[in-house]
């Protein structure tokens, strides 16, 4: 069975009604204070956990690269450090996210844009990397669809998400993560508790790491493996689009 339950998934949270404008408007709200959030929320660990996803894209063929739902671009940045010769893209629909990074990849072309309908060429990437982005689409298949257009035959997908832990240790943690440290913290940092509210149910309700690779294949990436970092706590999904009769 590959379908994907991600409708499902969506429909049992009632993240269907949860319109993109809202979300837009919520990372439009948080960004002046996302990154100190970030490194405080995870205790550094995203970093760490950044630098194992520009390891995978290390490893992909040369050629353009593009930072989907670039946010404040600190993928993009050690993207840009790690391969400087590359040409690096980000692209993000928060405007207010993007100028919040700027300043760490001046090199980088960023794009203001909607993940679900890509302003690129067909296989216009060698190389497309993800951060906690999927599970904010209102569709994460029709975002994969897309990755998968905009990459070259023999391109790579590199996914960092939070996906829903299938241990239960890992889901105890993410539950309190999520429910308590996530709308106190993130509130008080940032003033909107509402915000960090939805982001932890976009937590709760997203799918487990397998599901998601289920989907990916489902959309027709190969070679689609995952594995977690830090007990399960965030993971690493890679896919590669099916290289062409030259590559
Ligand atoms: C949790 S942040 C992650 C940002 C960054 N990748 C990181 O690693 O910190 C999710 C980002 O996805 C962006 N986003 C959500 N839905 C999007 C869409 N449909 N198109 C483009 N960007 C989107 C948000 O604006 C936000 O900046």
């Amino acid at each position: 069975m590959t379908t994907t339950p991600i409708a499902d998934v969506r429909a049992r949270r009632g993240e269907e009604a949860v319109h993109e404008t809202a979300a837009r408007g919520m990372f439009e709200r948080i960004a002046p204070t996302y990154d100190t959030l970030n490194r405080l929320m995870s205790a550094g660990l995203d970093r760490r956990w950044r630098a194992r996803a520009v390891g995978e894209v290390e490893k992909g063929p040369p050629g353009p690269i593009l930072d989907l739902c670039a946010g404040t671009m600190d993928l993009t940045a050690m993207i840009a450090e790690a391969i400087p010769r590359a040409e690096v893209v980000a692209l993000d629909f928060s405007p207010k996210m993007l100028a919040a990074g700027r300043h760490k990849a001046p090199g980088a072309k960023v794009v203001v844009g909607d993940a679900m309908a890509l302003p690129f060429d067909d296989g216009a990437f060698a190389a497309v990397v993800c951060g906690f982005g999927v599970r904010n689409l209102a569709d994460p298949v029709r975002g994969a669809r897309e990755v998968l257009r905009v990459l070259r035959p023999g391109g790579v997908f590199v996914t960092l998400e939070l996906f829903k832990p299938s241990r239960w240790a890992t889901r105890a943690f993410h539950l309190a993560y999520a429910q308590v440290i996530l709308p106190a913290v993130g509130g008080l940092v940032s003033g909107d508790p509402r915000a960090y509210r939805y982001l932890a149910s976009s937590m709760a309700g997203f799918l487990t790491r397998p599901e998601y690779e289920r989907a990916l294949a489902g959309v027709g990436f190969e070679a689609v493996r995952g594995w977690d970092l830090t007990l399960g706590i965030a993971s690493i999904v890679c896919g590669s689009k099916r290289p062409g009769p030259t590559a």
